[in-house]
């Protein structure tokens, strides 16, 4: 199976993505590294933990990691997942241990001693800690075999600010330097993400599955979607996050363009936006595999099958 460390901010997205990740035998989940971002880090690597012990996975080891972005004030989005970041069913508080050390630690000491080339970070959230770990340990960049995130946004611009995805917004010094750093890169901007909507379908099936999973994702689904239906009248929540490891098992879901992305991180009008070349009017080297289009039918039919064997 292909190795993979998540770094995530739960969010329920997030713990979707990561039920995903667990449930399917393709990948190996080395490590679940949490971070600041919906909400703070006392409550994302919590949640990670939570959504560890639904999956039945109270072994997998969970670290934290920075509590703020490298060089601002952390902003977080309660007003979309609720104020413990997972907002929805009554969750107990997890009995698994957080592990002792420092989440960029675990993601430098882990990558040294894998075989360079055989580990894919899976970024879900601001990206301080991959950028923290490139900046202590440079000598671990040339190693990473593929970066896969989601944030940035082109054509569907912000939804934190008018020109500024979330992820990228909340740390775009730290997504400057990631996205400078050389690694191949695969980004699920908004543009993607967007098409990953719920539907009451799509939400039903999830409870169609008859487990404490199924219901559960329904559950956080119901939660995160009033946001989207209240404010933009729309169907349904995209299901970001789950984009990320939905391509790492079916990326013929996915379409995008090899293109150069850069960060702003000087203007405040547009901090934070990823100014992708899309029609390559510069000459700046491509540097990251910017997806535009998902077959949304395929990530439902792929996301409802893999939560099912939990
Ligand atoms: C991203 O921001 C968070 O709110 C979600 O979990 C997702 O990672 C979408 O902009
Ligand atoms: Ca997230």
């Amino acid at each position: 199976p292909r190795q993979i460390i998540i770094d995530t901010d739960p969010g329920q997205d997030d713990a979707v993505a990561i039920l995903l990740a667990l449930a399917s035998p393709e990948l190996e989940v080395l490590g679940i590294t949490a971070v600041a971002g919906n909400v703070p880090l006392a409550l994302t690597q919590k949640n990670a933990r939570i959504v560890c012990e639904l999956a039945g996975r109270s072994d997998m080891a969970v670290y934290a990691g920075c509590d703020a972005p490298l060089v601002r004030k952390l902003v977080t989005a309660e007003h979309v997942h609720g104020k413990t970041g997972l907002d929805g069913p009554q969750l107990a508080d997890p009995v698994m241990p957080l592990q002792a050390e420092h989440a960029v630690d675990y993601i430098i000491d882990t990558l040294r001693s894998a075989p360079s080339g055989t580990i894919t970070l899976c970024p879900l959230g601001p990206l301080t800690n991959i950028a923290q770990a490139f900046r202590k340990a440079p000598d671990i960049i040339e190693r990473v075999q593929e970066i896969v995130l989601m944030g940035g946004a082109y054509f569907e611009v912000g939804n934190i600010t008018p020109a500024a995805e979330f992820n990228i917004y909340v740390d775009p010094e730290a997504a400057a330097e990631v996205f400078l750093a050389g690694v191949p890169l695969v980004v699920m901007p908004l543009d993607v993400t967007h098409k990953a909507l719920t539907t009451q379908a799509r939400v039903d099936a999830f409870r169609a599955m008859g487990t404490r999973v199924g219901d559960m994702v329904a559950e956080w689904t119901n939660f995160f979607e009033r946001f989207d239906k209240e404010k933009y009248g729309s169907e349904g929540a995209p299901l970001h996050d789950p984009c990320v490891i939905a391509y790492l098992l079916q990326p013929e879901l996915f379409t995008g363009r090899h293109v150069n992305v850069v960060v702003e991180t000087g203007s405040e009008l547009t901090l934070g936006m990823t100014v992708a070349d899309w029609w390559r009017v510069t000459d700046r080297a491509p540097n990251a595999m910017f997806m535009g289009d998902l077959d949304a039918d395929g990530f439902f039919a792929l996301l409802t099958d893999r939560l099912a064997r939990l």
